[in-house]
């Protein structure tokens, strides 16, 4: 069937032009008759369905839809030809062709009525979407995976709030449990050293030698314990960050003697020349205390780690914005590897640390979170047999 005889009355100039204008549209158009049967085609529709035109023209619309739809499809048209207007078929919804090979594909299909020679035609404009679809599709998994991974991550995030949250708790629970403890545990420590004392005194009547000897066991067991009941204390407070620096101005220099005065009689006990060297007055704004702790820890570490008549030096210098301490000794030094375990806490090194040294591990890690929480930094030099270098650099702030 050709277009000239369903435009009998056009002139055939115009006639052909519109015929032109038909095949060069770039979508499948189709006419169909009050019937359902095709009565118009343009060759997109060959193109698209892979049917010849003569296998088309005069079959019903029905063999161009996949057979799931085709027994509905006479009543959709029947609804269509009882209010025919200009208006996409199916709107809302997913429409699938067939081709003649019996393969699918999505389409956009748009109706126009015209009233033809033998009463109510439609005009059918079908386009292949399903590239459009595919990409729709793809939009669509797309979008399915990020919600769920929204979803997951929402998930985890409440997962490590509640983590959070019960770490939190663990925490303070630990520096309370700590707390108590060695507050506990302090006390009877304290009565098991006093009355150690005054048997050691022998207040209460003379001791044989092997008593004087158990009693100094005593003496020496509960002194460690309540060091290391003390050091705990301070590690866990500072790592829970629950240790308040109290900042003031202060001279370093004052501060270092104190501390000093404190280590001379250790240094003296082994013979161990205990030098300083101050070249200038600095004043300090830091927690005094605690950065007597610090000093207190890197030389009581020095004298025991240098055998007798050995030398210890502490020196303290200005430069710029910050302060250096360095604590230099003669002693056994330290192997490179173990350079930063040191300052973990409860690790000594097994070879230069046999158990005479005694000690509990944790004073150089609470130098170093001391140092930290002061914005400063600690680290060492030191070789086996060649002795060690302690240096300590921390902001010179000042309280104006
Ligand atoms: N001046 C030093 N010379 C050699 N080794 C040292 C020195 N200072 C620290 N160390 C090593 O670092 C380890 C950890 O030191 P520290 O945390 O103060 O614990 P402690 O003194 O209780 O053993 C020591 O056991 C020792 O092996
Ligand atoms: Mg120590």
């Amino acid at each position: 069937m050709s277009l000239d005889s369903c435009r009998p009355s056009f002139s055939l100039g115009t006639e052909s032009r519109y015929q032109r204008l038909l095949e060069a549209a770039p979508d499948a158009i189709l006419e169909i008759d009050s019937s359902g049967k095709i009565v118009l085609i343009n060759s997109q529709v060959e193109k698209l369905f892979g049917y010849r035109r003569e296998e088309l023209l005069g079959e019903v619309v029905e063999i161009l839809i996949p057979e799931r739809f085709r027994k509905r499809h006479p009543a959709h048209r029947a609804g269509y030809c009882a209010h025919p207007v200009i208006r996409p078929m199916g709107s809302g919804l997913d429409l699938w062709a067939r081709r003649a090979d019996g393969t699918e594909f999505a389409v956009d299909i748009n109706l126009s009525p015209f009233s033809g020679e033998s009463g109510l035609g439609v005009i059918c404009v079908i386009r292949d979407v399903s590239d459009r679809k595919a990409v729709e599709e793809q939009v669509r998994l797309l979008n399915l995976s990020l919600e769920q991974r929204t979803r997951e991550l929402a998930t985890t995030n409440a997962e490590l709030e509640n983590r959070n949250l019960e770490v939190e708790k663990a925490n303070r629970r630990k520096s309370n449990f700590l707390a108590t403890m060695s507050h506990e545990l302090r006390t009877p420590l304290n009565v098991i050293i006093g009355f150690s004392d005054l048997l050691a005194e022998q207040t209460a009547g003379p001791l044989n030698q092997k008593q004087r000897q158990f009693v100094s066991h005593i003496k020496e067991s509960s002194r460690h314990l309540l060091a290391l009941v003390d050091d705990i204390l301070d590690l866990s407070k500072i790592e829970a960050g629950h240790l308040e620096l109290k900042y003031e101005s202060f001279s370093l220099n004052t501060a270092a003697s104190e501390v000093l005065a404190t280590v001379r009689p250790l240094a003296e006990a082994k013979q161990i020349q205990l030098e300083t060297e101050f070249p200038e007055e600095i004043t300090m704004f830091a927690d005094n205390l605690r950065l007597k702790q610090v000093l207190y820890n890197l030389l009581t570490n020095a004298i025991k780690f240098t055998s007798e008549k050995g030398n210890v030096c502490l020196i303290t210098e200005s430069e710029r914005a910050f302060v250096k301490l360095s604590v230099i000794d003669t002693g056994v030094g330290i192997p490179y590897e173990e350079h930063e375990s040191i300052f973990e806490a409860f690790h000594q090194v097994s070879t230069t640390a046999p158990r005479s040294h005694e000690g509990t591990g944790l004073g150089l890690s609470i130098t170093k979170l001391l140092i930290e929480q002061h914005g400063g930094r600690i680290w060492v030099e030191s070789e086996p047999g060649m002795g060690s270098r302690f240096h300590v650099t921390l902001p010179l702030k000042t309280n104006s």
